[in-house]
């Protein structure tokens, strides 16, 4: 039986990655999936394939780092379904940087979709869950924000450290609303975003992206790394009547890699 029948479904960063995984699997348990991204291209082609499949999908273009953007994303979902019942709050941006490499603009760059975007866009979905009587919210975090030492850098770090803050702040806030705020914490996901930042690690250590990633898979205790559909599946689960009574939790999938 499908888990989300018709409930209306926003996926921010749907274009690619662990965000076309979410609305994919979304579409198949019977959501509408609004794909937001801000590639064109990628996310016009993952709405006719959903389509196509038998699903329900429409793409808005979004600008995450743009609050009038992230409001007309709220709007053109109202004004179109009549209502959000689920936001994933997905997009985000990185690269591999030393602490000494990161600079004002490259922190402007990851805060303000990271963390900036992200807040926004959750308060704007919130104010239409409220008034609905409900909704969930799945912020896509990430084991960095947790202190994981081999990721891209410092001020990403801090991002999704910020957006597990915010997660339990805004669960707390909410939860008289019957709006539940849960966050996932990936941990080595096989990605776009995986591979460009394994280049950048390649440039700057000087070892084959072979060697980086045969040692990265090494760490993990149960000795994989995530494909996108191990974040898909547990944001199924919050997403679903199962999860009625989670909240302001941060979810880690990642192999046994922090046990927080
Ligand atoms: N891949 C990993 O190892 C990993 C690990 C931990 C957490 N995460 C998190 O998972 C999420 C998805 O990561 P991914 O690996 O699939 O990334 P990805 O780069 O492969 O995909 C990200 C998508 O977001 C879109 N996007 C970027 N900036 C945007 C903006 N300003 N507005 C709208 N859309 C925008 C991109 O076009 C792309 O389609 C992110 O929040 C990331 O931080 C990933």
């Amino acid at each position: 039986m499908a888990r989300l029948t018709d409930a209306v479904s926003i996926v921010t960063g749907a274009g690619r990655g662990i965000g076309k995984a979410i609305a994919s699997r979304y579409a198949r348990e019977g959501a509408v999936v609004v794909l937001a991204d801000i590639d064109q291209a990628l996310g016009e082609k993952l709405a006719q394939e959903l389509i196509e499949a038998g699903g329900r999908a429409v793409f808005q273009q979004s600008d995450l780092a743009n609050l009038s953007s992230i409001d007309r994303l709220v709007e053109s979902t109202c004004s179109s379904y009549g209502r959000i019942d689920v936001l994933v709050n997905n997009a985000a941006v990185t690269k591999s940087l030393g602490f000494f490499e990161v600079t004002e603009g490259d922190w402007d760059w990851i805060h303000n979709v990271n963390s900036k975007g992200l807040f926004f866009c959750m308060q704007s979905a919130a104010r239409v869950m409220q008034t609905q009587g409900g909704g969930r919210i799945v912020n896509i975090a990430s084991i960095a924000g947790k202190g994981y030492p081999a990721t891209s850098n410092v001020s990403y770090a801090g991002s999704k450290g910020a957006v597990i803050a915010m997660t339990r702040i805004a669960a707390s806030s909410l939860a008289g609303d019957n709006i539940n705020v849960n966050a996932i914490c990936p941990g080595v996901t096989r990605t776009d975003l995986y591979y460009e930042v394994m280049r950048g690690k390649v440039r700057s250590s000087g070892k084959s992206e072979e060697e980086i990633m045969a040692a990265l898979d090494a760490s993990i205790p149960i000795g994989r790394s995530n494909e996108p559909d191990d974040i898909a599946d547990l944001a199924v689960f919050l997403a679903s009547a199962e999860a009625r009574n989670v909240t302001g939790q941060s979810w880690n999938v990642d192999g046994g890699l922090m046990w927080d």
